[in-house]
């Protein structure tokens, strides 16, 4: 008997999204995660959960403004998706960690299990700062919904829904969300068991 995995209606919207990536350097890198992910009915590793996360306030805004598709299917699961935040407080942002968080849907330790790529939403509530991190693991983002602020090794660009950004392995990034909430899909591939930390 086979069991539906009640992530594959997101994951179909995260791939199609993934394949849209347009530059040389962002398509090669989406084809490569989008091959190495599991395919539609993979088991569950691990049951979804309820979460009570602060910025799922801030989801159906944001499931909105990235089009009828996510609007139909991001809200209803939102508050069952394993959203993170790994990171140590800092003086600097306090309650960071109730205004920005991810979730990985397919990794080492997500809910479908994979130890050659992570694949999840990262989420920034609007006016959130995302402050200066690097981490070993090459990382493209889709931008989904929200104008925001993206600093990629000093420099700063505004980036828009359907704009990707390709973090190579340990360069300096950071994201600003403006006046909506920022979200974006992620993907990491070579290194993706070291942890991302501050500088
Ligand atoms: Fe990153």
């Amino acid at each position: 008997m086979t069991t539906e995995n009640p992530l594959d209606p997101l994951l179909a919207l995260m791939r199609a999204h993934f394949a849209t990536a347009a530059t040389a350097a962002a398509s090669a890198e989406s084809a490569r995660v989008l091959a190495a992910l599991p395919g539609p009915g993979a088991s569950l590793a691990v049951p979804l959960t309820d979460s009570a996360h602060p910025l799922l306030a801030e989801v159906p805004e944001a499931a909105r403004a990235a089009g009828a598709g996510w609007a139909a299917e991001l809200p209803p699961l939102a508050a069952r998706l394993p959203w993170r935040y790994s990171y140590a407080p800092r003086p600097d942002a306090p309650g960071l960690e109730t205004r920005m968080a991810w979730a990985e849907l397919v990794g080492p330790a997500a809910p479908i299990r994979s130890d050659a790529v992570g694949f999840g939403l990262t989420f920034i509530t609007r006016g959130t700062f995302y402050p200066l991190h690097r981490h070993p693991a090459v990382e493209l983002y889709a931008v989904v919904a929200g104008e925001s602020e993206w600093t990629l090794e000093g420099e700063t660009r505004l980036r828009r829904p359907g704009d990707f950004i390709l973090h190579p392995s340990g360069a300096l990034h950071a994201m600003r969300a403006f006046a909506a909430p920022l979200l974006a899909i992620y993907s990491w591939s070579g290194d993706i068991v070291s942890p991302t930390a501050y500088v």
